[in-house]
């Protein structure tokens, strides 16, 4: 007989004779002449109580089947008499799949830290949280792909190891096979497996745009990798990025995409995660689902820099950093700004040319760019995107004003010399939206074995 999951059986309309189960156990209690097992077994929050009694097959066992262990039940879906749950098994028998060791197996009590439990990743699915938090995740991501597929978007699989040195300045991993001692350098790299210097991408934007340019509408969706040495709740060296990039489209279109995404995804997963989300709301951040049910029924605020830059400056509170004209808007500003100004969303566009990248497009007041950042509450940025410039001399102006070598930039260049179009994008930290999803404070705790500085375990 094949095993039923306990979230079918859970939504089950009537008993059913015989059914077997395969999962873990949570708890067991003794009585006299039966064990009460209660069983997870991941597909979703809820377990199912198996009751037992000491005439089951293979209750000769009942001893090791402790918390943490693997076994099977066979028996009949019953009306359960409890209360709390709809369904409960009469067990005809029970194996022992696989034992844990009640001394030493680590989730033994309800209740454990995120430090206690980051630093046993491989355990932690276990727990209803961490469950919870990646069925929620896989979820999201197939929300993000049902979005774009909708609406005649192309996925397009970016690579990971990018050739070109201009993706991002300085804050890239570099992939060799050379072994340590080895020269690296110009020199070094020319031996080295490529020929020339690799390294692990930042962003699949410039794979994109010429895809864009080509298919209409695009996205990608996968790791991306940065070497910042930022030890922030909110930064991980490697994360997953999601990437639409649109052709014959400008910023007000790239807004609209972006607060339409969000909006989606997370009433999909209001919809069809109810159960594990209630979890979060419950344990994690008691003001989720308000948070959450505004995020979907009201438009996002949209605001110039120039204007988040003034009620930043006549904020009744101090920051840390100054706010002031031509400086980056820093997290405690993005949180103000989304948590306590306006309550909601909010989409700060046309920043200063000066502190964003050259491919945005240039605006006519010739001091600002055509770039849009998403900040929520809680978190702060998690979209950043542009309209992209397309005019080749104008682009071919910034890059040399920037003082970047023009050469290594010609195969993009290429787009704007051969049928250029508007085109306009943005990258979302799909982590980021588990946590707005969650309520979930640390990137650490929504990514299944995290990268940050200094930290590489598993
Ligand atoms: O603003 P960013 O750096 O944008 C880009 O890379 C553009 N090329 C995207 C594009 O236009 N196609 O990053 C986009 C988003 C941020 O808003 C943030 O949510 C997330 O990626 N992000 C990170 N998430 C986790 N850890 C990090 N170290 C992150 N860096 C960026």
């Amino acid at each position: 007989m094949k095993r039923t999951k306990i979230a079918a059986l859970l939504s089950a309309d009537g008993p059913r004779e015989q059914i077997i189960v395969k999962g873990w156990v949570r708890t067991r209690r003794d009585a006299k002449d039966f064990s009460f097992l209660e069983i997870n077994d991941g597909s979703c929050l809820a377990n199912i109580q198996a009751v037992v009694d000491s005439d089951a097959k293979g209750y000769e066992h009942i001893k090791d089947m402790g918390t943490g262990a693997s076994v099977a039940v066979t028996g009949a879906l019953i009306a359960s008499p409890g209360k709390g749950q709809a369904w409960e098994i009469k067990a005809s028998e029970v194996e022992l799949i696989g034992g844990a060791d009640q001394d030493t197996f680590p989730l033994q009590k309800k209740r454990h830290s995120d430090e206690f439990l980051r630093a046993i990743a491989h355990l932690r699915p276990r727990t209803n949280k961490f469950g919870a938090a990646f069925r929620i995740r896989s979820e999201l991501a197939l929300s993000v792909h049902r979005f774009f597929q909708d609406r005649g978007f192309f996925y397009l699989q970016s690579p990971i190891i990018t050739g070109s040195d201009c993706e991002g300045a300085g804050e890239m991993f570099r992939v060799t096979t050379m072994h340590p001692g080895q020269p690296l350098g110009p020199e070094g790299a020319k031996a080295d497996f490529f020929g020339k210097e690799a390294n692990l991408t930042v962003s699949g934007q410039l794979s994109a745009e010429p895809f864009a340019l080509a298919l209409g509408d695009v996205y990608t969706f996968g790791p991306t990798f940065r070497a910042e040495p930022s030890d922030t709740a909110r930064h991980a060296a490697e994360f997953w990025m999601v990437e639409p990039e649109m052709a014959f489209a400008d910023l007000a279109d790239n807004m609209d995409l972006a607060e339409d995404l969000l909006k989606h995804c997370i009433r999909d997963v209001m919809e069809r995660r109810a159960g594990d989300l209630e979890l979060f709301a419950k344990w994690v951040d008691t003001s989720l689902m308000g948070t959450l049910e505004k995020l979907v029924a009201d438009p996002f605020e949209r605001i110039p820099y120039a204007e988040a830059v003034e009620i930043l400056r006549k904020a009744p509170k101090s920051f840390e950093y100054e706010a002031a004209f031509g400086k980056d808007i820093q997290t405690e500003h993005e949180r103000y700004l989304a948590e306590e100004h306006f309550k909601k969303p909010v989409i700060v566009y046309d920043y200063p040319k000066d502190i964003k990248a050259f491919y945005m497009r240039q605006n006519e007041d010739g001091r600002t760019v055509a770039a849009m950042d998403v900040l929520v509450p809680r978190i702060g940025e998690i979209v950043g995107g542009s309209a992209r410039e397309e005019r080749l001399d104008r682009l071919e102006a910034r890059i040399a004003e920037m003082n970047l070598n023009m050469e290594c930039y010609d195969w993009y260049l290429d787009t704007r010399r051969f049928g250029t179009a508007p085109h306009a994008g943005f990258g979302l930290g799909f982590e980021r939206l588990v946590m707005l999803a969650t309520g979930v404070t640390n990137i650490r705790d929504v990514i299944a074995f995290p990268r940050t500085y200094k930290h590489l375990e598993f």
